[in-house]
């Protein structure tokens, strides 16, 4: 709780940063219940950025889901299917809202940094200072063999490119100075010579020359986000990141960690603690009352969990194809087959099926659980909180006064209505807590996020990428 004098903390001034996570179809997102719209319409799109604007969020956020997954070589439908390209989504939501950070996740392994950093930079153009780039190394080979070089790079690889990728970008949007481009007609020449450099990339992973074609944004160049939870991916992160999405946000002490952990890491890379934020991707269920809000958690567990899903998961974790199973039934009599190392559901490996399977079917037999019913008690759920918009107000003022969050990425359970209640609820218990601003103060994703703005001149976060 907030305690009875809530200066008694670490950060009483705290602010609680919002982003939302449209995920689209998904085992998370319910498709199959009348109160769901479509899940990739752009008018569903338009409603929830719209929605989150309302509730003065920092940012609306994609994934990124380059191939569907499958199951015993079986397609599955309810996971990134229907995800359309983040950065051609967010130019359309660009022209619809007018203060909300747009925030696309792509990855460095299948892209070229001149190339992509060039079509961010034109997102943030594009609205006026408001992108976000996510970066992720995408952690399967299944999305490497949609590419001609096919494979994979193995894990250190991935974040070894990472980082000279996200070196290589910030060069090129570095490349304009600030003041390149003339503000007045009177102005002798449109871009002022030698305010564009030429950037030369001489890396283990890049070989370009590289003159760029776009100036600087408003906020000098996009936000950098991450999200990977590895040291490999938390080290990247406390060097490169302004924003880390984490998987660290439902139990206070697991995310206090996470954080101290961070913090521990920017230390070590030279870099202050206020120069990054960390949103934990998360739920919010709320009901009027504790019991109403549990009932409906319950419920939308239930939706989530429909009998497909029910088999796509007990699929992955048996490492079997159970579609002709029956859900209803018991569970499966075979022992989990060995986990593969090639990661090839798409989906991360699970290192002890054995014991999970274990644990599961004594649990099934002890409560009389069908198959469904036990992947709905045990199975892998979403992170979450749930309660009434008061606790959670208090809750969430304790997590951000305590420095264990600055904030979450939220995933509505329900497209396109999931965020009103939040909005028109949880917002405004927060606001009177002090812990959430009233209105924008700025107009860039920067400034919601408090970072302090780049120049082009500014390299204390950069690490020396060849060039000249
Ligand atoms: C909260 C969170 C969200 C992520 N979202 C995506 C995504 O949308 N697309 C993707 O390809 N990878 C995503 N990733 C995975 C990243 O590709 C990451 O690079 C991967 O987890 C491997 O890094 P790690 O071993 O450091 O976790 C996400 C990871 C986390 C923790």
């Amino acid at each position: 709780m907030t305690g009875t004098d809530p200066t008694d903390v670490p950060r009483p001034h705290a602010q609680l940063h919002f982003g939302v996570f449209f995920q689209g179809v998904n085992h998370w997102t319910i498709w199959s219940d009348p109160a769901s719209g479509s899940q990739i319409s752009p008018e569903s799109y338009r409603r929830v950025a719209q929605t989150a604007e309302r509730g003065l969020f920092d940012a609306f956020f994609l994934g990124e889901g380059l191939r569907l997954r499958e199951v015993g070589g079986r397609i599955h439908d309810l996971d990134v299917a229907g995800r359309p390209d983040a950065i051609t989504q967010l130019a359309a939501l660009a022209a619809v809202t007018g203060r909300i950070g747009l925030v696309s996740t792509t990855n460095t392994t299948f892209n070229e940094p001149a190339d992509l950093a060039r079509r961010l930079a034109g997102l943030d153009l594009l609205s006026g200072g408001r992108a976000g780039w996510n970066v992720v190394t995408t952690d399967n080979a299944w999305t490497g063999e949609n590419f001609r070089r096919g494979g994979f790079l193995d894990h250190a690889d991935r974040y070894r490119r990472a980082e000279e990728f996200v070196n290589a970008a910030r060069a090129i949007w570095d490349g304009w100075a600030d003041d390149a481009v003339a503000t007045s007609a009177d102005a002798p020449s449109w871009a002022r010579p030698g305010a564009i450099s030429p950037v030369r990339l001489r890396g283990e992973q890049f070989t370009a020359d590289v003159t760029p074609s776009l100036p600087r944004s408003r906020q000098g160049h996009p936000v950098i986000f991450q999200a990977g939870d590895s040291g490999d991916g938390r080290d990247f992160a406390a060097r490169n990141a302004d924003v880390i999405f984490s998987a660290h946000g439902t139990d206070f002490d697991d995310a206090l960690a996470f954080a101290d952990d961070i913090r521990a890491r920017l230390h070590a890379a030279g870099r202050a603690e206020d120069d990054l934020r960390i949103l934990p991707g998360t739920s919010i269920v709320i009901g009027a009352t504790p019991a109403e809000a549990e009932e409906k958690a319950a419920w939308v567990r239930r939706e989530q969990i429909t009998p497909a899903t029910a088999l796509a998961q007990a699929g992955l974790l048996w490492n079997l194809d159970l579609s002709d199973h029956d859900p209803d039934g018991p569970l499966p009599k075979e022992d989990p087959r060995p986990q593969d190392n090639t990661g090839a559901f798409g989906a991360a490996r699970i290192p002890d099926a054995v014991n999970i399977v274990r644990r599961w079917r004594e649990a099934a037999d002890a409560n009389g659980w069908s198959l469904r019913e036990t992947v709905i008690e045990l199975g892998q759920r979403a992170r979450g909180h749930v309660g009434t918009p008061q606790s959670l107000a208090d809750k969430f003022a304790r997590f951000v006064r305590h420095g264990a969050i600055d904030g979450f990425n939220v995933s509505p359970y329900l497209v396109p209505d999931g965020l009103d209640d939040i909005v028109d609820l949880l917002v405004p218990a927060l606001q009177e807590r002090g812990v959430y601003r009233t209105a924008y103060t700025g107009t860039t994703l920067r400034e919601h996020l408090g970072l302090r703005h780049r120049e082009s001149s500014d390299k204390s976060t950069r690490h020396p990428v060849k060039q000249q």
